[in-house]
C-alpha cells in the first residue's frame, strides 16, 4: 500500500546535548491518541526515509513535537538532528500504536518507566486528563546514562506543580548525579530501590506499567516485575505490562 504524507515544516529543532533534539513541526491536524506514533521521513538520494517516532505534544496541541537522538550513522536520525526552522519533512497521515491509556486498565497507580528517549510518549500522556481522573498516584521514571540528558525537566516541573499525586523519579546509570538513583530500573524494581524513591508500592494488586525505550530493558525490567508477580498485559487476559519498544 503506498503511504500518504503530508508535506510539514519545522518550526524548530531544539538541541538538548550534542546528541538529542527536539522537532516542532507544523503539520496538517492529525488526530492521535495520547502515547501513539506516526512516521516521519525526509527525502535523502531520491528516496523517502521514514522512522516511527513518538508524539511528544499531547492531542490537543496541534503543532506536533518529536524527541529524538542521533544514532551515529543511522539512515535518518542524524539528518533529523540538522533539521532547521523553515525545512521540510514529511509525517505520515496515519498515527498508531498501543502505547495509550485506553489499552491499559484501571489500578491505583500508573508507573510510566522510560529509557532515553522513551519519555516522549509519557510527556504527551502527562498532558491529558486521563492519566489524574483514573489512577491515584502517577509515577514517571526516565533512566538516562548522564545527567544532562535528563530532557524535558520544564515540562516535568509544571506537572509537578500542578498535580500532588504526580512523582519522578530519574536514573543516572553512567555519573554519579544527587538526586538521581544511580544503575539501572530492573535492579531497582527487585532490591525496592525504585518503590521507597517512588514511596510507592509497585504489585500486581495496585499497579499499571508502562515501559518504553530500549528493547533489552523493557525485557529486564518485565523480568524483574514478573517476580513481583506482574505480568504483561493482553485484551484477552488482562495482565499489568503495556510496553513498546523502540527497536
Ligand atoms: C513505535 C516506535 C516509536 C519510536 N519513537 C521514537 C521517538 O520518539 N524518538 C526516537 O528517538 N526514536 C524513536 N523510535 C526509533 C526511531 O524510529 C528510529 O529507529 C531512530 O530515530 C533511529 O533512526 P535511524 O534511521 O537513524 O536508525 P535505525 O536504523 O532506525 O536504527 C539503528 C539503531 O539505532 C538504535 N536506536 C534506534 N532508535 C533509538 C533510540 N530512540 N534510542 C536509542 N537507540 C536507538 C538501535 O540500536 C537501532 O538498531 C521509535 C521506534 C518505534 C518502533
Ligand atoms: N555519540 C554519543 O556520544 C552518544 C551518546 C548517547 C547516545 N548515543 C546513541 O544513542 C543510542 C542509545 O542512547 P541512549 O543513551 O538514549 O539509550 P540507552 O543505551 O538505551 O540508555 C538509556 C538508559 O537505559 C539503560 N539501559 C540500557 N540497557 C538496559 C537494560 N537492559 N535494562 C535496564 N536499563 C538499561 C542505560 O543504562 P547503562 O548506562 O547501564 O547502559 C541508560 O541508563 C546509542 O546506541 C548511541 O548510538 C550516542
Amino acid at each position: 500500500m503506498t503511504e500518504k504524507w503530508h508535506e510539514s515544516r519545522v518550526i524548530e529543532n531544539r538541541h538538548w546535548t550534542d546528541t538529542l533534539w527536539s522537532l516542532r513541526v507544523e503539520a496538517p491536524p492529525l488526530a492521535f491518541e495520547a502515547g501513539q506514533f506516526v512516521r516521519i521521513a525526509l527525502d535523502i538520494a531520491n528516496e523517502r526515509v521514514a522512522r516511527p517516532f513518538s508524539f511528544v505534544n499531547p492531542p490537543h496541541d496541534p503543532v506536533l513535537e518529536f524527541f529524538g537522538v542521533t544514532v551515529p550513522h543511522g539512515p535518518l536520525s542524524p539528518r533529523l538532528a540538522e533539521l532547521r526552522a523553515g525545512d521540510r519533512l514529511y509525517v505520515a497521515h496515519n498515527p498508531a500504536g498501543f502505547l495509550t491509556l485506553s489499552e491499559v486498565p484501571d489500578a491505583e497507580s500508573l508507573w510510566l518507566i522510560a529509557t532515553g528517549t522513551g519519555i516522549a510518549p509519557f510527556l504527551s500522556i502527562l498532558r491529558t486528563v486521563a492519566p489524574w481522573t483514573r489512577f491515584q498516584d502517577v509515577v514517571l521514571v526516565h533512566a538516562v546514562r548522564h545527567a544532562r540528558e535528563l530532557a524535558y525537566q520544564d515540562v516535568v516541573s509544571r506537572v509537578l506543580s500542578t498535580r500532588s499525586s504526580f512523582k519522578y523519579v530519574t536514573f543516572v546509570s553512567r555519573e554519579a548525579t544527587p538526586g538521581a538513583l544511580a544503575g539501572r530500573i530492573p535492579a531497582a524494581v527487585r532490591d525496592g530501590r525504585l518503590e521507597r524513591a517512588a514511596a510507592l508500592r509497585l504489585a500486581p494488586e495496585t499497579s499499571q506499567v508502562m515501559l518504553c525505550g530500549n528493547p533489552r530493558m523493557l525485557e529486564d525490567a518485565s523480568a524483574a516485575l514478573a517476580e513481583r508477580g506482574l505480568r504483561k498485559h493482553r485484551r484477552r487476559s488482562p495482565g499489568h505490562i503495556t510496553a513498546e519498544s523502540f527497536w
